[in-house]
């Protein structure tokens, strides 16, 4: 059995700092390790209606915004399968199906869900194609037989309850589908990247985001109005570094060669730091190397986006053909799925020779 990654985003928005750091730039080096025998990266538009079946057009418009996005930093449509998930109507199939293996109350228990539904008034009203997303995605991986899906801490729930339907699966009919693990990401600035506010997380609802369409000016201007260290108040006092914000991206994203090329005086961060923790330091010039960091990171993303913008239709036509390519995958389980279930009359040659028996008494 194949090594097979498999993970996806709900297309609500223009993708930030926060999800490069934490899993854009892990499944670009992944994709080009080639440990892995096949990559699915997809656009869950199914998974992003449940909450927002009122608005699709706000999915329409981010379908291409996270294609460009996905595409600028650096995943390649000849190296991973790029998608979208409504493409997949196998996975409708297959949610129905497992939705038969799992309790309410199981679905309940689920604290991504609840922690959800709470921050969407959902309490009184929850709707029914929300309350069951969890069993739609183990539908996502499984129709792939995915082994391995990067993901967040918060999506461990999923990433479980998906392993339970596998075997129940596997047991109520025959051995078919794949239990999938999560890789987690790396390190703890990956796995919650603040925003630029200082707030805990980077993320659209809290307007606290660098986007990676940000243009240069654009990133400076956020850059010089982040939060850092509300006691440093005079260049000459002692900073500190913990829970200041620009020291946190530093940590994130720069290097020691970083340091070489835009603030040699310093050989890496940690010099930096205790230099700023004794006083003396400005957070203007700290805010300076910051914008260095993230305009080298950026800017080769930019250009790459720049130029894949001039030819939009093509973008579609790579999702396209991404998502026929997954569909064949999809309906390739999808006929063990119903084999194993003793559902595929048509293909049952014993089941139609022992009807004919039957009847013909
Ligand atoms: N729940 C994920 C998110 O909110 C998106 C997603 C849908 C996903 N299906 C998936 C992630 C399957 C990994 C695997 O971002």
């Amino acid at each position: 059995m194949g090594k097979i990654i498999l993970t996806g985003d709900r297309p609500t928005g223009k993708l930030h700092l926060g999800h490069y750091i934490g899993s854009l730039h892990r499944r670009v080096q992944l994709q080009n390790a080639g440990d892995y025998d096949r990559m699915f990266i997809f656009m869950a538009d199914v998974q992003a209606l449940t909450d927002n079946a009122d608005n699709p057009e706000k999915i329409r418009q981010n379908i291409i915004e996270v294609a460009l996005d996905y595409l600028s930093a650096g995943l390649d449509p000849a190296k991973c399968t790029l998608y979208i998930q409504s493409c997949i109507p196998e996975l409708a199939e297959l949610t129905t199906y497992l939705m038969n293996l799992v309790s309410v109350s199981r679905v309940q228990r689920n604290p991504t869900v609840k922690t959800e539904i709470k921050m969407r008034n959902f309490e009184a009203n929850i709707p029914l194609g929300f309350f069951c997303y969890p069993v739609s995605q183990a539908a996502d991986i499984a129709a792939f037989k995915a082994t391995t899906v990067p993901a967040g801490e918060d999506q461990s729930p999923m990433i479980e309850l998906t392993r339970e339907l596998v075997n129940r699966f596997n047991s109520t009919y025959a051995p078919v589908l794949v239990e999938p693990d999560i890789m987690l990401p790396e390190n703890a600035t990956a796995r919650r990247l603040p925003g630029t506010d200082g707030k805990e997380k980077m993320s659209k609802s809290l307007g606290n985001c660098i986007y990676l369409s940000d243009d240069r000016d654009t990133v400076w201007t956020k850059v010089k109005s982040m939060y850092t260290d509300p006691t440093h108040l005079n260049v000459s006092d002692p900073g500190h570094v913990e829970g200041n914000a620009v020291f946190t991206y530093l940590d994130a994203f720069s290097t020691d060669d970083d340091f070489a090329e835009f603030w040699p005086e310093f050989h890496n961060l940690d010099e930096l730091k205790a230099a700023y923790t004794a006083g003396g330091i400005g957070d203007m010039k700290c805010k300076k190397m910051l914008n260095s960091v993230l305009d080298k990171l950026l800017s080769p993303i930019r250009a790459r986006r720049h130029e894949f913008e001039q030819d939009i239709p093509e973008i579609y036509n790579i999702l396209r053909k991404g998502s026929e390519a997954a569909r064949e995958a999809a309906a390739q389980t999808m006929d063990e799925v119903r084999r194993a279930m003793r559902i595929n009359y048509f293909d049952d040659a014993e089941l139609i020779r022992q009807q004919s028996e039957r009847f013909k008494q």
